[in-house]
């Protein structure tokens, strides 16, 4: 309920705000995350994992409600791409995370391909996030 009324917030501001809290920004968050899990991973440090990928899928949500045309499409690369993570995250299976982490790479990629967007492309950064101890 929380959660819902956080969305329609964040729409309304979008809508009437312009780009201030656009999809773009949800997007910008949604790859810190991404960023962050694979260090806390490579750190051994599985909870923050859990979390960051916990805190990704919350940003993913507020895209949804932000860009419904693409809701399914994101539901979709949860599915055949986050989900693999997580359960190598759960599995603490490093070999596991890391092909999955390729291969989401990939498909985070291709749908900004898909939608347009061919130019940006996430490249994992080779530092962990600064902001965090790992
Ligand atoms: C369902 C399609 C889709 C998926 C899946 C997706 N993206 Fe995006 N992404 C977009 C779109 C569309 C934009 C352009 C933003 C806009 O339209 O405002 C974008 C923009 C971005 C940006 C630029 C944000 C900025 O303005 O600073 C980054 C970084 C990004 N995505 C990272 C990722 C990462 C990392 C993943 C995978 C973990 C991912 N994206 C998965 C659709 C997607």
């Amino acid at each position: 309920m929380k959660k819902k009324l956080t969305a329609v917030v964040l729409t309304a501001m979008a809508l009437w705000g312009g780009e201030t809290l656009g999809f773009g920004a949800v997007m910008h968050e949604y790859a810190q995350r991404f960023w962050a899990l694979y260090y806390a991973v490579e750190a051994g440090n599985w909870e923050l994992a859990v979390y960051e990928l916990h805190e990704q899928l919350e940003a993913q949500e507020m895209g949804e409600a932000l860009r419904p045309k693409l809701a399914g499409a994101l539901k979709t690369f949860e599915k055949s791409s986050l989900a693999p993570l997580q359960k190598a995250i759960e599995e603490k299976n490093l070999s596991a995370f890391k092909k999955a982490y390729a291969d989401a790479t990939r498909a985070c990629n291709a749908c900004h391909k898909s939608t347009g967007h061919g130019y940006i492309r996430f490249q994992l950064p080779k530092t962990p996030p600064p902001l965090l101890a790992f």
